[in-house]
């Protein structure tokens, strides 16, 4: 018999969703060591939660983060609320035993970040941050290429996340647009994936300088919201925008490699476009999240004449998670990530293996994030190590 892995989850939104799908798939799809059991689920509104609690198949409720996180029958706390929280209720989850995820950004601040990665490591839990991308099979498969020295000594990443769901200065003042629960705009938000896949892939960040800006400064009030939707308030007071709309920065790695980094809100036409493009000195690679299950390789040792980006689709059962899913050519999607990021999590707790990516390189993302900010302020390129 398995061991059984008690799940609580704060948050039932967005991330809520994707998480307590993921959770459901895991031991459809995979052989995962330990049972898991949705336990609890947790949010303010007792109407909502409830309703969450039956849509998405979780034992219980609770309607404070408090009270799940010292109940006994809890073996992990997930964390899906917004950034403002997550410090608070990762820190009494791991005071109290428990494993903890949390998802990106790791806190507001470095400061708190490495307060978090503190108490996990102090009280000997695992604990696991929510970069999702890395667990796209394509994106595993760079990994692989540039592990197996494929793509030679590493000249450049270039990483681009342009969404553009503000772009209508009538969309009302949601969290995201709030530095107070958010930490900062496109940059925390969509700036930490690319950074995160740009350490996985590339390595640890040598030094940064950015620019950013805020298009919209004021925005309607709102009447209710979730991350990403909100109804404003009829005849809207107006809030002040206190996050940046764009943020773009250069970077050079560790290893040499020079970076450019763009995430932006405000860029028409593109919903969800996160790519990136890695350029060594054997071949390239390039990945766009809208089209994830390609991989675009290019290998300069190619025959002449017959040299160019292939277009490799990364669901054959060799490919990285691959054979747990469809024949090849059956493509997967976005919430596949998740189920794979939380795979890895529960084999991390059996195992008592480190969990990657943890808490360490939510540390290094908000580092990073913070040296963008620093440099941005002073207007100069700022270390990352520092800080
Ligand atoms: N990995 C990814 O790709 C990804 C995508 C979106 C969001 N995120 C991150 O996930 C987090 C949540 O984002 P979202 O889009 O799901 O937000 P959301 O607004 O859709 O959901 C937030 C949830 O947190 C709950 N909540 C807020 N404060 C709470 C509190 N004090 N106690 C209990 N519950 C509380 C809300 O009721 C809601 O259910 C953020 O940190 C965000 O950066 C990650």
């Amino acid at each position: 018999m398995k061991d059984i892995l008690n799940v609580g989850l704060v948050g039932y939104k967005f991330m809520g969703k994707a998480h307590s799908n993921a959770f459901q798939r895991v031991g459809m799809f995979f052989e995962p060591s330990m049972d898991i059991r949705m336990k609890a689920i947790c949010g303010r509104d007792e109407e909502w939660v409830k309703q969450a609690a039956q849509q998405f198949g979780w034992e219980s409720y609770e309607t404070s983060w408090e009270k799940l996180v010292q109940r006994d029958d809890i073996d992990m706390v997930d964390i899906t609320a917004p950034s403002n929280v997550h410090k608070e209720i990762a820190l009494a989850a791991a005071n109290a035993g428990k494993h903890v995820f949390c998802e990106k950004p790791l806190a507001l601040t470095l400061k708190d970040a490495r307060e978090m990665l503190e108490a996990a490591e102090a009280n000997g839990v695992r604990h696991q941050i929510g970069f999702n991308y890395r667990f796209a099979p394509a994106v595993q498969l760079a990994k692989k290429l540039i592990d197996e020295g494929k793509l030679g000594t590493i000249y450049h990443f270039r990483g681009l996340y342009l969404q553009d769901f503000i772009v209508d200065p009538d969309f009302p003042l949601v969290w995201r647009l709030d530095k107070e629960v958010a930490g900062s705009g496109a940059l925390g938000d969509l700036g930490a994936h690319l950074i995160d896949l740009a350490r996985f892939l590339v390595g640890d960040f040598d030094k940064v300088i950015g620019m950013s800006k805020t298009f919209i400064k004021e925005r309607p009030i709102v009447e209710k919201m979730t991350g990403l939707s909100a109804k404003a308030q009829e005849s809207a007071a107006m809030g002040k925008v206190t996050v940046d709309d764009a943020t773009l920065f250069l970077a050079e790695f560790k290893n040499g490699a020079l970076g450019s980094i763009e995430a932006t809100r405000f860029a028409q036409g593109h919903r969800n476009g996160m790519s990136f493009e890695i350029n060594g000195s054997k071949g390239s690679v390039r990945f766009e999240l809208e089209r994830m299950n390609e991989l675009q390789y290019y290998n300069a040792d190619d025959e002449e004449g017959t040299q160019g980006f292939r277009l490799i689709q990364a669901t054959e059962g060799s490919h990285p998670y691959m054979q747990a899913w469809w024949p090849a050519g059956h493509i997967i999607g976005y919430e596949h990530t998740f189920v794979h990021e939380f795979y890895e999590f529960v084999e991390a707790i059996a195992t008592g293996r480190k969990a990657n990516p943890d808490f360490t390189d939510g540390v290094k993302c908000s580092q990073v994030l913070e040296a963008v900010e620093t440099s941005i302020e002073e207007k100069q390129w700022i270390e990352v190590d520092s800080l």
